[in-house]
């Protein structure tokens, strides 16, 4: 078992993941009592700020980004005493000699979390290293973007490995932080009920959606440049995939877990244009309000996808002749993320005879806004049955929300950080994860390029561009909407 570091270094500390995650984060584990009350929090960033300076904006950031019910006037204060403060240029490697003397002993050990300009990976890495804060007692988290193909997140890999063994590095998809994504392993593997089904026998296909209604949220270059398919499907959805997929790991630790999600990535079939739709929203309407197009939003013309749907085959023997269709979009008509196991028919309808019509069988798993699992059944409606037995589909509900209604919901950073500082890699992904990851992403978009294809246009508000609704319906599936 890894020891818990005694220091914390947060890269970026000034930035938008620190104000609006990382800090709410770490003060809702101290106001837990989850971290130790000697850690400490150092922050850095190019802006030159006191100890003091630092502080009144990490309380500022509470103030914006907790929710009320959070709020404690007394554990903020206590909070903030574990913040410190040092100003880095981090593409030289000057200052981080005042770095590693402004945190002094680290013989605690140090837990690090990167998240930074792609460009500064290297440089960061090569001052870590200089200044001594690259030793045996420390890890260092990794935010993303790495890369944005398999070419350039080699380079980033090939730098960060150059200082920290693979064990201590913990590279963050924050959907693995989510309590209902971890849920998924329990429902699958706590349960007898499911795992003889879930194969290509008992499944016809599965549908995965991470729908967003938000649209660029002010982060016009960095999205332009990475589209729907690095930004989403890349990291959340394909490991989404990778957890509903895998075979039951030997246990519930971290080489186990990775190793089999890494055998489901390594077996995705390169996609063929006619599985693959790329869209970018027009104006329309989300929930009620006017939304302008995606090139208004960005001030010009783009063929960046804002959408993309994909017809998905994992070529080994569990899932042969299973296709899952994956979709993610901004603008959409809805917040929602959603895997949908779509079961097969019963061999034979007995109740045929009698006007009964059967449905399937549908595992619906919603991770997001709300958090349940339901499974369709058919049950029979009440009555004589003169006019023939009427059939039909019923929800067998579990809403975790409920069923855990005293249990806290926590963001998704502060179980990641949590384990960061213990040392527990599980909900991290590995190198050969993420590379598995980008070779196929990387073909998906060779492809694009020999085509030619560009984003098909849908109305702001919808679920996508019509192609996306013939990708399934061709195969006589609809999607879950
Ligand atoms: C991020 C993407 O990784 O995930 C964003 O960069 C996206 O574009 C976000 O909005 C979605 O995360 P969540 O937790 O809100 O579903």
């Amino acid at each position: 078992m890894a020891t818990s570091s005694s220091t914390l270094l947060l890269f970026g500390a000034t930035g938008d993941l620190a104000k609006r995650m990382l800090l709410p984060s770490l003060y809702a584990l101290h106001e837990d009592g989850l971290i130790a009350e000697d850690l400490r929090i150092f922050g850095t960033a190019r802006s030159e700020l006191s100890d003091e300076e630092y502080r009144e904006m990490a309380r500022e950031a509470l103030e914006e980004y907790l929710p009320e019910d959070r709020k404690d006037e007394d554990k903020i204060a206590t909070f903030l005493q574990h913040l410190q403060y040092q100003a880095l240029d981090a593409s030289t490697i000057e200052g981080f000699d005042d770095l590693a003397a402004k945190m002094g002993d680290i013989s605690g050990g140090l837990s690090i979390f990167l998240s930074t300009a792609p460009f500064l990976f290297e440089p960061t890495i090569r001052g870590l290293q200089s200044a001594g804060l690259a030793g045996e007692n420390v890890r260092i988290g990794l935010e993303k973007p790495l890369g944005n193909d398999l070419a350039s997140s080699r380079v980033i890999n090939d730098a960060v490995a150059s200082a920290f063994d693979e064990g201590r590095i913990f590279r963050i998809d924050h959907y693995l932080g989510k309590e209902t994504v971890q849920n998924l392993m329990a429902l699958r593997f706590a349960n007898a009920m499911f795992e003889p089904l879930w194969n290509a026998n008992g499944i016809d296909h599965v549908q995965i959606t991470i729908s967003e209604t938000v649209g660029l949220e002010g982060r016009h270059a960095f999205y332009d440049d990475t589209g729907a398919l690095r930004d989403m499907v890349q990291n959340h959805i394909l490991q989404l995939l990778a957890l509903i997929a895998m075979e039951p790991p030997a246990d519930f630790d971290a080489t186990s877990v990775r190793d089999e999600k890494v055998k489901v990535l390594r077996s995705l079939r390169p996609v063929s244009a006619e599985e693959m739709v790329r869209g970018q929203y027009s104006s329309g309407a989300v929930k009620g309000e006017a939304v302008q197009a995606y090139t208004d939003d960005l001030g010009e013309q783009s063929e960046a996808e804002t959408f993309v749907a994909l017809k998905a085959h994992i070529d080994n023997w569990r899932w042969q002749g299973v296709p899952f269709y994956l979709r993610t979009g901004k603008r959409m008509a809805e917040r929602r993320s959603e895997i949908v196991i779509q079961f097969k028919p019963v061999p034979h309808n007995i109740f045929a005879e009698r006007g009964g019509k059967l449905l399937s069988n549908r595992l619906v798993i919603r991770l997001q806004p709300e958090e349940y699992v339901r499974l369709m059944v058919m049950a029979k409606e009440p009555g004589m049955d003169r006019d023939g037995v009427s059939l039909r589909e019923v929800p067998l509900d579990l809403s975790l929300t409920q069923a855990f209604s005293k249990a806290r919901r926590r963001i998704a950073y502060e179980r990641l950080l949590l384990d960061l500082i213990d040392g527990d890699p599980t909900l991290f992904v590995r190198r050969d994860e993420v590379e598995a990851q980008w070779k196929w992403i990387d073909a998906i978009r060779r492809v694009w390029s020999e085509t030619a294809m560009v984003p098909k246009s849908y109305g702001a508000g919808s679920w996508g561009p019509s192609a996306s609704v013939a990708l399934t319906e061709r195969d006589g599936v609809s999607w879950h909407e």
